[in-house]
């Protein structure tokens, strides 16, 4: 990567502002230079509002060749980027560093099949990872893909999921924490999908994004279904400024969430939070 895009921003334009729900809105910014942004599914990039801050995000769906990047974005009320960024117009500029990060392990997942498990805004980075295997269908095996939501108010991407429950190509699952009278799915914690599943661990690989909270109870589930630590995989959220290794803010044990993740197996991830 050059020093533009590295250290500089490159100014983008907001073209649509999709809202998601009462928190979270899709914005689809376009790269003024004209340069696709390449990158891998789960990487990040650093968004930074003028005169606001400059803040990472998920780079939440399969790059194209047009230079275009979409982010899902949850609106923190006080919070200086996220607000400002919730008030853009389509028409306004940001400037955008990246990508960042190694993103999924894509060449270990080819040839297996993979368990997807997305908590809430979890769905966003974990979108990307399901697009690329969809593209390259023939070199995965079975899609499994679980998403909880605490409500369906909350739901990421509605009409991207009915496409999906259409498909027989994947297994997508989704469930909501408590009844709710518009909901005649599945009810329960993430962690009930699980009931009943079968894979086979000696092929079968999890990636897992969502609130910490989730993380430890799904990594359970996953080990009683037989998968190795080492083939489930786990993004990290860290405070973060530079994005390349220089200032040491997100920093664990000598490991930089920003260059050596956010993407970690369960058996790094467990060193890291380890007390
Ligand atoms: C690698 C990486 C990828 C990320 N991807 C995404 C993404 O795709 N979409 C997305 O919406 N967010 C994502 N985040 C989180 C996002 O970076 C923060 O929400 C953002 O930095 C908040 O900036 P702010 O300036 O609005 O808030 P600040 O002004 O920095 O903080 C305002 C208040 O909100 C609280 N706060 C801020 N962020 C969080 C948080 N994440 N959880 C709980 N409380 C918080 C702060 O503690 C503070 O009280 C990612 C973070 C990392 C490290
Ligand atoms: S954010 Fe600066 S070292 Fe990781």
């Amino acid at each position: 990567m050059s020093r533009q895009g590295l250290y500089v921003p490159r100014s983008a334009e907001l073209v649509e502002a999709i809202e998601e729900n009462a928190l979270e809105k899709t914005f689809v910014f376009d790269l003024l230079d004209g340069e696709p942004m390449p990158y891998n599914p789960g990487q990040f990039m650093l968004l930074t509002v003028f005169g606001a801050g400059e803040a990472p995000f998920t780079l939440c769906s399969m790059p194209g060749d047009e230079p275009r990047v979409r982010l899902t974005v949850r609106r923190y009320p006080g919070g200086r980027v996220t607000e400002r960024l919730h008030g853009m117009e389509p028409g306004d500029y940001v400037g955008i560093r990246g990508p960042f990060g190694n993103g999924f392990p894509m060449d270990e997942l080819r040839g297996r099949s993979v368990l997807v498990v997305a908590g809430g805004i979890g769905m966003a980075p974990q979108r990307g990872l399901i697009e690329a295997i969809l593209n390259d269908r023939k070199d995965f095996g079975d899609l499994i893909v679980f998403y909880g939501m605490a409500g369906p108010e909350q739901m990421l991407y509605g009409d991207l999921m009915e496409q999906w429950l259409q498909r027989d190509d994947i297994d997508l699952r989704l469930t909501i924490d408590r009844p709710h009278p518009d909901w005649d799915g599945h009810v329960g914690l993430i962690t009930t999908l699980f009931e009943g599943l079968e894979v086979d661990p000696r092929t079968t690989s999890a990636t897992i994004v969502g609130p910490p909270v989730m993380y430890r109870f799904v990594a359970m589930e996953c080990r009683r279904l037989g998968l190795s630590d080492e083939h489930v995989y786990v993004s990290l959220e860290r405070r973060m400024a530079c994005g390349v290794g220089k200032c040491g803010h997100c920093a664990i044990k000598g490991t930089y969430v920003c260059i050596d993740g956010p993407v970690f197996t369960l058996a790094k991830y467990e060193q890291l939070e380890a007390e």
